[in-house]
């Protein structure tokens, strides 16, 4: 008998139909949060898990006898308890090298557009308030030659990297390990301890995944280190970062901006933040590119059926279950 699977979201035909080919597919039709019951509901007699969007906490583990795979479309794996999964011998993977560059292109995007105003100038054109051309209107701050302080060296922190070498930017990086020295020297980026990067960046970019060690990481503390001009940049983890303590610094511009596409309790942004004009904000849209989009899927489809297979899936994030 074909296992049967259950995709949490609309995730595009394709995925659908590389599963459909030897797997029973119930795929969710609503592109909508999924309250845990109604998950644990779903995968009663499911083998198999696409887990798009939508979290698996240890009480759905507990109440999916069968399930026995679980591919998580996305690369940070916060929203699935996988010591859960991992005792139950459920190996579990994650898009982990397809999400990188388009995570870095928004990082980007959100540098630029918080440091030459972005959102300000497209209001300020689309509500008709330009009249003439001014040698004062809406200055900015410059990238190019800047300080990028990296709070985070993996995938994502050195695909930052990658694209502030053509900025001409000096790269300062803060990680628990130094990566390889000719990585270092290609990227051009140096490692330093954490006050010095908060201290002698112009832009922090925070890609650091969300543990129980990093929440809050970056909290009043930090941000007073921080330079009066500095910008931090946030498309990791909204709860990386104290809200509430930003929302404070930015008001009193402590630092003079952000760009954030992660929030502490989303889709809630606290409300100082949405009433800001120095602070750029997006909706956890990270990997949102239709390319990206179709890749992850691709991918996660593809784990599925190796894990469903027995198959060595190609990022496994439990590997001692199959061991
Ligand atoms: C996903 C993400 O959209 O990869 C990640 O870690 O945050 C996003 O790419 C999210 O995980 C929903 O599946």
């Amino acid at each position: 008998m074909s296992p049967r699977v259950y995709i949490t979201r609309p995730v595009g035909r394709e995925a659908v139909e590389m599963l459909a080919a030897r797997c029973e597919v119930t795929c969710r039709e609503e592109d909508l949060p999924l309250p845990p019951a109604e998950l644990a509901q779903a995968l009663r007699d499911m083998e198999g898990l696409m887990l798009a969007g939508a979290r698996l906490p240890a009480e759905v583990v507990a109440r999916a006898p069968r399930l026995r795979a679980v591919s998580s479309v996305g690369v940070g794996y916060d929203n699935l308890d996988l010591a859960a999964c991992t005792a139950r011998r459920i190996p579990v993977t994650n898009t982990v090298g397809v999400v990188e560059e388009t995570t870095a292109d928004l990082a980007f995007a959100l540098m630029l557009g918080a440091a030459r105003r972005l959102p300000e100038c497209d209001r300020y054109v689309r509500e008709g308030r330009w009249r003439h051309w001014q040698w004062t209107l809406l200055w900015g701050a410059d990238v190019h030659g800047k300080t990028l302080g990296l709070y985070g060296f993996g995938n994502i922190g050195q695909a930052v990297a990658r694209r502030a070498r053509g900025f001409d930017m000096r790269i300062l990086y803060y990680a628990r390990q130094r990566v390889a020295e000719a990585l270092e020297r290609d990227l051009g980026a140096q490692r330093v301890d954490r006050d010095t990067l908060l201290a002698q960046s112009d832009f922090v970019s925070v890609h650091v995944p969300l543990t129980a060690e990093t929440r809050h990481a970056i909290g009043v503390a930090e941000l007073a280190r921080m330079r009066p001009s500095a910008f931090l940049i946030n498309t990791a983890r909204g709860p990386v970062v104290d809200e509430e303590a930003l929302a404070e610094a930015l008001e009193r511009r402590a630092i003079a901006g952000a760009g954030l596409d992660v929030f502490e309790q989303e889709p809630h942004v606290h409300p100082t933040l949405l009433r800001l004009p120095n602070v750029v904000l997006a909706p956890h849209v990270g990997s949102g590119t239709s390319e990206t989009r179709a890749r992850m899927a691709r991918v996660a489809a593809q784990n599925l059926l190796d894990l469903l297979d027995g198959k060595p899936p190609k990022t496994l994030l439990n590997p001692e279950v199959l061991g």
